[in-house]
């Protein structure tokens, strides 16, 4: 393949155009479900010395959802009860669902299809009951446990993490795209990037709960994630391609260390890749090939240079709204997708506005652990929320966009301001309408966009962006609108209703009922907040039964 940069962006912008799904024409995938090769969605590691980690129940009642992702809480100390409970938060298993003879695994961070692709790999210094060394760890989900791949001896991993304060460690991601692939086909890749962009906002926002900073190291490149991780054996049609690297600390990060900071890779030994252990599970006996997900991984493959950007953008204060008594971890735990919504129950306009000043880029978690320049605007299809008029609606998330949107959105010239009803969000009325039926057309035909109380189109600065920071850039735009799907998951939960992703709508026209005709601005996710039905059928049970509790 041909990595020149412009035969690089060519092939992103080929795969984005062909991954798109027309009215007419799905993006390619199966058509039908390979039930005897579905993907293993558990990865495990042979031949590694395994830790379990104590289960962390959320009994308290502190910090509350607010204080949390306020960054109110008072710093816990880097322990492995501490490690534990922020991947019991973020990643975890968070029951185990049962309808009939299927019996299948929910986590705390949503997935396309629940078919989870992110995987997660700690390097941590030493920690008693883990190791007398630092250790790089392979996050074993379905046992809550930490798979020890490889140590590093102290003077090593001081050099590592140098620059990063006492306590500080690193959380890379991977992506496997053959567990997505395998139902959605071409439209795999998106879909790894958006369900990477929830896991980011997750682990961010669990950090937040035990009074941590966390950040994306813009910087990381691939060949840096995949060194550290250990992924430089994967190839192949279950290849585990890089995906971001976090840096987190129980004390303040100092400025600029997503965009600057790297981990010194020189440190670590010459043997590290040598003795890396483990050999991971073969997910699925046989596997379809979906080549243009491989061409464009490696369109959008990142080399480490620090970001060019001077500063994210954290332009526009939100309102100051009254603390609510809600315990954060059990929102954490509890944030579940509606499969369907009732069509009926209208969400108080308090809580809009809550949730709308959530999405602002801001100091409250998990923003200032997405270190570049704002790029995605959520627009919202009203359908039932008390004191607003059903109609479209954006939020301006980045003041300087506002040209740029206002051009592009073709439809709405003309943008009408709420200070008042919006306590001075930079929430903008489009039109006037209840669009409930074009939105469920334009979501694949799926009801739960007509029937909550509102869905929204993640509109992203897209082709502009690209060219700014290079074709890899494609990843962090869906990562931003993964982490709005986050936020929008908690928000929901915690005003007693239910959030869905929705990564199935027919781009185009999304796009047409914008008035978008060019890639200045693309549609990159959707979402629908609504009262969900529950299904009877589907029976409940604990997260991890074969364990007891800590
Ligand atoms: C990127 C993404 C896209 C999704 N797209 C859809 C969709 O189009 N329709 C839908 O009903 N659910 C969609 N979902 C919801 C998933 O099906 C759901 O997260 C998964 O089944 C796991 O269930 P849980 O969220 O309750 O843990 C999507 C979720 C994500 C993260």
């Amino acid at each position: 393949m041909d990595l020149s940069p412009v035969a690089r962006m060519a092939a992103v912008i080929d795969y984005h155009e062909r991954s798109k799904h027309r009215l007419d024409r799905y993006a390619p995938s199966p058509g039908q479900l390979d039930w005897a090769n579905q993907p293993d969605p558990f990865r495990r590691y042979a031949g590694v010395s395994r830790t379990l980690l104590p289960l962390a129940e959320p009994v308290t009642a502190v910090p509350t959802l607010d204080e949390a992702l306020a960054g109110q809480v008072a710093p816990a100390p880097l322990t492995l009860a501490a490690v534990s409970r922020l991947l019991y938060d973020a990643l975890a298993i968070s029951a185990w669902k049962r309808a009939g003879s299927s019996r299948w695994a929910v986590r705390c961070n949503p997935s396309s299809g629940n078919l989870h692709p992110t995987e997660a790999y700690l390097l941590l210094p030493p920690l008693p009951g883990l190791g007398e060394e630092a250790g790089m760890y392979h996050y074993e989900v379905q046992d809550h446990a930490l798979a020890c791949r490889a140590s590093l001896d102290a003077g090593s991993w001081s050099r590592l993490v140098h620059g990063l304060p006492d306590g500080g460690f690193l959380i890379a991601l991977g992506s496997i795209p053959w567990r997505e692939a395998w139902k959605y086909g071409e439209r795999a890749y998106r879909y790894c990037q958006h369900d990477l962009g929830h896991a980011l906002a997750q682990l961010a926002c669990a950090a937040a709960a035990l009074g941590w900073e966390a950040s994306v190291l813009a910087g990381a490149g691939d060949d840096c994630i995949a060194t550290l991780a250990g992924l430089f054996d994967h190839s192949g049609p279950e290849a585990e391609w890089p995906g971001a690297l976090l840096a987190l600390s129980p004390r303040p990060l100092p400025a600029g260390t997503g965009r600057r900071w790297l981990p010194a890779l020189a440190a670590l030994p010459e043997t590290w890749a040598a003795t890396m252990a483990g050999v991971p599970n073969r997910l699925s006996g046989e596997h379809a090939s979906w080549p243009v997900i491989d061409e464009v991984a490696l369109a959008c493959r990142r080399e480490s240079a620090p970001g060019q950007w001077t500063a994210a953008s954290a332009s526009v204060l939100p309102p100051e709204l009254p603390p609510r008594p809600l315990p954060a971890r059990q929102i954490f735990r509890s944030r579940r997708s509606a499969v369907e919504m009732d069509g009926e129950r209208v969400l108080s306009g308090e809580a809009f506005v809550r949730l709308v000043a959530a999405l602002l880029p801001q100091a409250r978690a998990p923003w200032p652990a997405l270190p570049w320049p704002v790029a995605v605007h959520p627009v919202f299809f009203l359908h039932r929320v008390r004191g607003f008029a059903p109609g479209v609606y954006l939020l301006l998330r980045e003041p300087a966009a506002r040209s740029g949107l206002q051009a592009a959105l073709g439809r709405f010239p003309h943008w009408t301001e709420l200070d008042e009803v919006a306590l001075g969000l930079p929430l903008f009325r489009l039109a006037e309408g209840d669009l409930g039926r074009y939105a469920q057309i334009a979501n694949c035909h799926q009801a739960l966009a007509a029937d909550g109380a509102f869905a929204v189109a993640m509109v992203a600065a897209f082709e502009p962006v690209l060219a700014a920071e290079g074709p890899a850039a494609y990843r962090r735009l869906f990562w931003e609108a993964g982490a709005l799907g986050q936020v929008l998951y908690l928000e929901a939960e915690a005003a007693g209703m239910r959030g869905t992703g929705i990564g199935c709508y027919f781009d185009d026209v999304i796009h047409e009922l914008l008035g978008i005709t060019d890639r200045r601005f693309q549609s990159l996710y959707g979402f629908s907040v609504g009262a969900a039905v529950e299904d009877g059928r589907v029976g409940t049970e604990p997260a991890y039964p074969a364990r007891s509790m800590a």
